[in-house]
């Protein structure tokens, strides 16, 4: 068994982009600026998006964090993206999901430039990745597609089951893996929880993708030997040895899964530094689409 190292692969993708920064400074040319939204005081959403920020530091790339609070009306925070759509300064941006109830998601999403949308969520951007054309591919579906890559695992004509349909992971990441594209051309099934027989379909599978929040939920009786599993996972369980008072529990049932798989992905340290690690990639070809 062999560990999907997303932490050093994102590493390696952090120097890339470090070094193209530094080049892109050196003869003149803008520097690349992300800029995150946050609403509201949700643990996960705030980790993950100072990390964000955190990482832009760490490259050279711009960054500015925008926070509300999450009595914030939806029209204030389409003032803000229209702001964010017209200010050259910034290459891309992102509005961190889930939002509160009383704002409608979808029409933050798709009211975002689509030459601005890093995350990929713009109606404009699926539709591109449907049809294969370039365009932003979400962030965690992309960086799964770049950790298998950058790690050998081969993807062609393998039977892949996607467990979990989210409109972030799950159904765009079934998308690409069907895609006539490297990685891609799998036979795909994406289940989800109306699935009937999932322990059977999972057995099935060459490579098996969880990204259904719910921790420890595939089991190794669920699995074959030799299987690739990518763990999406990021449930925080209460952990009174931790002084934070909880740990971060992945899909899979590692302990038991790893014994059998041929690769997996950790948690953490598998699919989330990757999906950072997208972003960036998207922010800088953002800038590159712009001709600057
Ligand atoms: N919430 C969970 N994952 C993501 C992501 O990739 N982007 C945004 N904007 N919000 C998220």
């Amino acid at each position: 068994m062999q560990i999907l190292d997303g932490k050093k692969t994102a590493e390696s993708i952090r120097n890339e982009l470090a070094l193209e920064v530094q080049k892109r400074k050196e003869s003149g040319k803008k520097t690349p600026h992300l800029a995150a939204v946050l609403v509201g005081e949700d643990g996960g959403s705030l980790t993950y998006v100072t990390s964000k920020v955190k990482t832009c530091e760490k490259i050279g790339f711009e960054s500015s964090l925008i926070r509300y609070d999450s009595s914030v009306s939806e029209k204030t925070l389409l003032d803000k993206v229209n702001e964010l759509n017209n200010d050259d300064n910034i290459d891309g941006f992102i509005v961190q999901l889930p939002l509160p109830d009383h704002i409608n998601e979808s029409l933050i999403k798709s009211s975002i430039h689509p030459s601005k949308d890093v995350d990929g969520f713009h109606p404009e951007n699926i539709g591109n990745m449907v049809l294969n054309v370039p365009g932003f591919l979400p962030a965690t579906p992309a960086g799964i597609l770049e950790l298998l890559k950058r790690n050998g695992v081969e993807t062609e004509g393998k039977k892949c089951v996607v467990v979990g349909r989210s409109t972030i992971v799950g159904m765009p990441l079934s998308i690409l893996l069907a895609r006539n594209s490297n990685p891609g051309n799998c036979t795909v099934t994406l289940a989800h929880s109306r699935t009937k027989n999932l322990k059977e379909i999972c057995l099935q599978a060459d490579i098996i993708v969880a990204a259904i929040g719910k921790p420890e939920f595939i089991t190794a009786d669920m699995v074959k030997e030799g299987t690739v599993v990518v763990d999406v996972g990021t449930t925080r369980v209460p952990n009174p040895e931790r002084e934070r008072g909880w740990s971060l529990k992945g899909d899979v049932h590692f302990e038991e899964v790893s014994k059998k798989c041929s690769f997996i992905t950790p948690v953490p340290g598998g699919v989330g530094p990757m999906t950072i690690a997208s972003l960036m990639l998207n922010t800088l070809k953002a800038l590159e689409l712009k001709g600057q």
